[in-house]
């Protein structure tokens, strides 16, 4: 006997009971306006949770696989790859229709110990090289869209607003334009993008992060790096107060006139109060989105809208998880941040209808 995500990951993973009409999706809204609707997606979810699978395959249009294509996951040690799980992902974006969103080649944090320890020793870039072409060579043709880097900026620390950590430390600050060409090398057809967060709010640390991306970008373009795009993450966080509309969109036009498209790739809305009734909480979350997509959407250079899950149920933000917690005040306040579209019983909320109205503007 087959298990059930077995038998599913062999006929691609739809079910006859699944096959949904995708025409009221909030892929289908987007579409309309050009653009894709899409989600992050964690691969056991895909296969042990139908419920989960149904809706994935009935709102999106793309998928980001959350973890499956980090460097540390595809390769923890040296040469041992790792690609079973991407492509169970891989299979089940293709029987549904789904395009893929490739995240990511190079993250700080997803940098496995022996890489990091390896580059600062040889300050080889053939470490480099082997690892885009081992993914991007597997995946060619089939990814669309990279994020070559994620999370390079780091406010209030160097001039050039560039994070420290071993890619700069090895190569210098002309890494990431090393790393665009290499890129384009392995995935000539691809869209290569710089992912990143913060920039949203009216802080001293955002507002220096937008000025830092936009000069990071106007160097990379200057130089003539393949620099295709930029993902802004959009983590959402009641607790930094209201959004900062005005500098957003101009923001948006800076990057539209460097030539590059934008994919808001991540969006959720941290919450700041968990002891307020259900209902107040999604309220205050769907008006949050609702003020930043009325920005994000107006931007013609906008393609499209990554939540960073679809349902609470498997959100990264884990009001009872560690650090978290510990941020967010007093232990009663317990329980799921409830920032994403669905909740947990993949009941739609206020957020949903947010999100379809936004696309549909
Ligand atoms: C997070 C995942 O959601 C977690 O499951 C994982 O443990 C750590 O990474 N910015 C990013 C994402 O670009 O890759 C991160 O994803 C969330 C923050």
């Amino acid at each position: 006997m087959l298990s059930a995500g077995l038998a599913l990951l062999l006929s691609g993973g739809r079910s006859s009971s699944e096959v949904m009409p995708k025409d009221d999706s909030l892929n289908a809204l987007a579409k309309k306006r050009g653009r894709f609707f899409g989600t992050a997606v964690r691969t056991d979810k895909i296969w042990n949770d139908p419920a989960y699978r149904t809706a994935v395959i009935g709102e999106c249009g793309s998928i980001t696989p959350e973890v499956a294509l980090k460097w540390d996951f595809v390769e923890p040690q040296e040469g041992e790859l790792t690609f079973d799980p991407m492509n169970s992902i891989m299979g089940f974006a293709e029987a549904n229709d789904l395009d893929v969103h490739g995240h990511t080649l190079l993250w700080y944090n997803s940098m496995p110990p022996w890489a990091a320890r390896k580059i600062l020793e040889t300050r080889d870039w053939t470490i480099i090289n082997n690892h885009f072409a081992n993914v991007l060579r597997t995946y060619k043709g089939k990814i669309k869209y990279w994020d070559v880097i994620n999370e390079p900026i780091e406010a209030g620390k160097r001039w050039d607003g560039l994070r420290d950590g071993v890619m700069l430390q090895a190569f210098g600050p002309d890494y990431i334009d090393h790393a665009l060409r290499s890129a384009r090398i392995y995935a000539p057809d691809a869209k290569l993008m710089i992912n990143d967060f913060g920039f949203e709010y009216d802080t001293y640390d955002e507002n220096d992060r937008r000025w830092l991306l936009l000069r990071l970008v106007e160097k990379l373009k200057k130089a003539g790096a393949p620099l295709d795009g930029i993902g802004l993450q959009a983590h959402l966080d009641l607790a930094k107060g209201s959004l900062a509309s005005k500098k957003i969109a101009d923001f948006l036009v800076e990057l539209r006139n460097f030539g590059v498209k934008i994919i808001i790739s991540e969006l959720d809305v941290k919450e700041y109060d968990y002891a307020l009734p259900a209902e107040q909480r999604d309220q205050r979350v769907a008006d949050h989105a609702k003020q930043y997509l009325e920005v994000v959407l107006a931007e013609p250079a906008v393609i499209g809208l990554t939540c960073w899950g679809l349902t609470d149920r498997y959100s990264w933000l884990d009001a009872t998880d560690g650090d978290y917690k510990r941020l967010r005040g007093p232990r009663e306040q317990t329980g799921l941040n409830r920032g994403l579209p669905y909740d947990a019983n993949y009941g739609r909320k206020p957020l949903y209808y947010t999100i379809r109205n936004a696309l549909n503007a």
